[in-house]
């Protein structure tokens, strides 16, 4: 096995799973092999597991549009010392308390290349401290301001995050973004190019409304007041709040918070418009994608909307500046850097691809690659 590979996947295991030799670890694929989940991923992760001297199973578990999990596979996460997801099922129950008594781990490593890349191997404590750190700047902070170069603009006071729950009951692996900041204390405008998409908690048909254009969503604390774009885009995009909505039998315009990514090693080398479910489900951990959780009054909600390149200024500093973020520029962020070399390393290289269009925004479709001028 290539050692990048290896490095990463003890990563979780230890890290982020702590698991010790003699442990045992469940690993729930979707039955589906190679689809969402690259081919190969959840044998390498067993393999590894075997040499660390833990007892692992394997487990597949269809994949089904509303998490429904089998009441057996229940019971082996309850027996399991750890559980780790490398299925959409983790995702779609990390805000569900059934998950909450065993923490299992959910894996957004979605194939070996991202597995054995930065976002893998750079050290889980680093991102765990960082973690802390961010949420004290955010949630201690007077006054937070978002924009982005397409329009987004909104602001309010520092994060009021919920004294209980609300945190997710899974350890995400690798963790790559901060708690959500629950919305209602914020107002302004919200730009986003190429599509809106869902949040990886129900997959809906269509899962993905393509946008002609940029649409601008404006609210004022938990509420969607205005959409604004082409005339089209604006009437398509209230349409399928409303239809998605009435379809989960949840408030469609109803704004529930929004958070950043976190981790500079999250790469998405292939134009989200490829797969926009799987790219909802992979490249958010960049710090160059802001989104929200809107349509329906419970996180993460039914609606993603992305932001691309946010500056976020936390009392005028500019912690994400154009989509980088600078740990550095909060209290503990420095000592972070010093003491994990790989994590210093990806945020002093932080990955670039997010899965832009060659227009340089989000698409629904594929975009032709412009053909490279001849030298000839
Ligand atoms: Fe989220």
């Amino acid at each position: 096995m290539q050692p990048d590979l290896r490095t990463g996947i003890e990563n979780m295991l230890l890290r982020c799973g702590g698991l010790r030799p003699g442990q045992t670890v469940l690993i729930v694929t979707e039955a589906e092999d190679g689809g969402y989940y690259g081919a190969g991923l959840a044998e390498a992760v067993a393999e590894v597991a075997g040499a660390l001297g833990l007892a692992a199973t394997l487990r597949r578990e269809p994949f089904t549009a509303r998490a429904a999990p089998a009441a057996e596979t229940l019971a082996e996460i309850g027996r399991a010392d750890r559980t780790v997801f490398l299925s959409r099922l983790g995702d779609q129950l990390r805000f569900d308390s059934v998950l909450a008594a065993s923490a299992p781990v959910m894996c957004y490593a979605l194939d070996a290349g991202m597995m054995a890349s930065g976002f893998g191997r750079g050290e889980h404590d680093a991102f765990l401290a960082l973690l802390g750190c961010l949420n004290a700047a955010l949630s201690g902070a007077r006054e937070i301001r978002v924009t982005c170069p397409l329009g987004t603009d909104f602001a309010g006071p520092g994060a009021m995050f919920p004294e209980t729950a609300a945190e997710v009951s899974v350890r995400r692996f690798p963790l790559s973004v901060f708690t959500p900041v629950p919305a209602g204390a914020y107002a302004g405008r919200i730009a986003q190019a190429g599509f809106l998409t869902g949040t990886g908690k129900t997959f809906y048909e269509p899962y993905t409304l393509p946008l002609d254009g940029v649409l601008a969503l404006d609210f004022e604390g938990n509420r969607i007041t205005g959409f604004d774009g082409s005339a089209a885009d604006a009437a398509r995009a209230e349409a399928h709040y409303r239809r998605i909505g009435g379809m989960m039998g949840t408030d469609p315009f109803f704004v529930h918070s929004w958070h950043a990514g976190m981790h500079p090693g999250c790469g998405w080398p292939v134009q989200a418009g490829a797969d926009v479910a799987r790219w909802g489900g992979g490249a958010f951990g960049n710090p160059r994608i802001l989104h929200f959780h809107t349509c329906g009054a419970y996180p993460p909600g039914e609606i993603s909307v992305n932001v691309i390149d946010p500056t976020i200024r936390l009392d005028g500093v500019p912690v994400w500046q154009d989509g980088r973020l600078h740990p550095d520029r909060v209290p503990g962020g420095a000592e972070i850097l010093a003491r994990f070399p790989e994590a210093a390393r990806l945020f002093a290289k932080p990955e670039r691809a997010v899965g832009l269009a060659p227009s340089g925004r989000l698409c629904a479709r594929p975009e032709p690659q412009p053909v490279a001028a001849s030298s000839a």
